[in-house]
């Protein structure tokens, strides 16, 4: 595709789709529509791109980053005009040019290599990419003559009832020969039901010129649909998350159920990886091979290597090495790393902390903040308290240590290697390598107890030991509890 260049229109806010966000902004699998155009327009080999931006210019810019050049149309007057702003970047240019807008994210390479094909062969100053839909409401109509040849485009708003039966429509993808562009551009008017430039008049206007003009239908209808719409975005939504998820499965990864499994764009995983129902699977996530995923696992951002299970949990910017298993219900936060084989079991939350190869955090503990070495055991409903109601700081369990069910590690605070914390302990200072560390009241056991108050006369049953006006053995002092249930 050497010289083509390729605009992308995104300066227009996208009324239909009552929204503060800027259109091409919105995410599809994961990512802006305009990212989605850009990317395929880079694969099908294009070297330049062009921008236009308006509405949220700072936002396009930074999801599309440097690597494209950007055209700022003030005023949104249509997309007539909005290709016409870009005239002085492109003025030394003599290619042909690509125009394709920012709301249409299932595009392939392959239709635009069909596009420009065409349009070089035929050596026509303008081609216009066609689709035949079965519901074409919404879309400019193509309008053809009796030979069969384009004669132009209308746009609904500005349709009869016999053109709006027209099922072909204008996919919005268009390739222009740049020097005849922009002059024709200068052509258009805004007489129109809507009072704007539009890009589709152009035809008419080259046309009227006696310029080569040329409509091709898309290979495939359904990569040209636009979005104006929620009900739209949600359908191309729908479309394109089959599409990655046919490639996983072509890839040697099982989906389970496709229609409750949806992953981002751009997500890897690898062969054998099962996809259970219910699975999310976000942003830059990275998945190995041979892993188990859900029922149930949202997956953000995390980078999981081979063999790891993830069962019911959600982990998030975070890395799991080889045979790690997490869940079932479960959250590992951000900026987690579990070494090989660590295991978190069930309703645990690791934050900001790393867990060594073979370390065990079963159930019911939180673990923020910690550096955790290999072979520890954190005990059932063990804590890490990480927080002092202004800061955060950092606790370290040393290698083979074993945390006791209960414990509060106060942190900041360390658990030398091998080292034991006795159940219910609050540590506060640092436990020695090989210690035990015993931080809590000391047990008393009042023999005969229960017997001496069986004896006294006592309150009818149903009340509470602790509130009972005659307690046996006067200050020996309440039960620990004397709740059922
Ligand atoms: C447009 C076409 C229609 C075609 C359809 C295909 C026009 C007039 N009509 O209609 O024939 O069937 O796309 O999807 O072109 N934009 C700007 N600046 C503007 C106006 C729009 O950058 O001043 C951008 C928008 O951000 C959007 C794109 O151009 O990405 C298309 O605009 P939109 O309003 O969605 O056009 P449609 O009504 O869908
Ligand atoms: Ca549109």
């Amino acid at each position: 595709m050497q010289d083509v260049a390729c605009l992308v229109l995104a300066a227009g806010q996208g009324t239909r789709m009552k929204s503060k966000k800027l259109k091409p902004l919105h995410p599809v699998a994961g990512r802006p529509m305009v990212e989605h155009v850009v990317r395929t327009v880079r694969a099908a080999g294009v070297p330049r791109v062009v921008v236009v931006v308006g509405y949220q210019a700072e936002e396009v810019k930074a999801c599309l980053g440097t690597a494209v050049e950007y055209v700022t149309q003030h005023e949104q007057l249509g997309t007539g005009h909005a290709v016409l702003v870009t005239r002085e970047v492109l003025a030394d240019f003599a290619g042909d040019v690509l125009v394709l807008y920012g709301d249409t994210p299932l595009i392939t390479p392959e239709t635009l290599v069909a596009l420009v094909g065409a349009h070089q062969a035929q050596e026509a100053a303008a081609t216009v990419l066609t689709a035949e839909l079965e519901n074409p409401t919404g879309y400019g109509r193509i309008l053809r003559d009796p030979q069969g040849q384009l004669a132009g485009i209308v746009e609904e708003a500005d349709a009869s009832d016999a053109e709006r039966a027209i099922r072909e429509v204008n996919t919005g993808l268009y390739c222009f020969s740049a020097p005849a562009l922009f002059p024709a551009l200068e052509r258009l008017s805004p007489g129109n039901r809507q009072g704007e430039y539009y890009l589709p008049d152009v035809i008419k206007v080259f046309l009227g010129l006696g310029r080569r003009v040329a409509a091709v239908r898309a290979p495939d209808p359904l990569a040209v649909l636009g979005v104006n719409t929620r009900r739209q975005l949600a359908e191309v939504q729908s479309r394109l998350r089959w599409r990655i998820l046919e490639a996983l499965m072509d890839d040697g990864v099982t989906v389970m159920d496709p229609a409750t499994t949806f992953v981002d764009w751009g997500v890897r995983i690898g062969r054998d990886t099962v996809l259970h129902p219910f699975t999310v699977v976000e942003g830059r996530s990275e998945v190995g091979a041979g892993c188990v995923i859900g029922p149930g696992a949202h997956l953000i951002d995390a980078r999981l290597h081979d063999g790891v299970q993830v069962r019911h949990s959600v982990v998030a910017q975070s890395e799991l090495e080889e045979g790690v298993t997490v869940g079932p219900f479960s959250h590992v936060r951000p900026g987690s790393r579990l070494a090989r084989g660590a295991r978190v079991g069930n309703f645990a939350e690791i934050k900001n902390s790393s867990l060594g190869a073979g370390s065990k955090v079963p159930h019911h503990s939180y673990v923020g903040d910690t550096t955790m070495g290999a072979g520890v055991n954190f005990g059932a409903g063990a804590v890490v308290v990480n927080y002092d109601g202004r800061h955060k700081h950092r606790t370290r369990i040393g290698d083979r240590a074993f945390i006791g069910c209960n414990a509060n590690l106060v942190a900041p605070v360390e658990v030398g290697e091998g080292a034991f914390v006795a159940a219910g302990s609050t540590v506060t200072r640092d436990v020695p390598a090989e210690a035990l560390g015993i931080a809590r009241a000391r047990q008393e056991n009042k023999p005969g107890w229960a017997r001496r108050r069986a004896r006294e006369p006592g309150p009818p049953t149903g009340r509470s030991p602790a509130t009972s006006p005659a307690r046996p053995g006067g200050q020996e002092g309440n039960p620990e509890s004397g709740s059922k249930g």
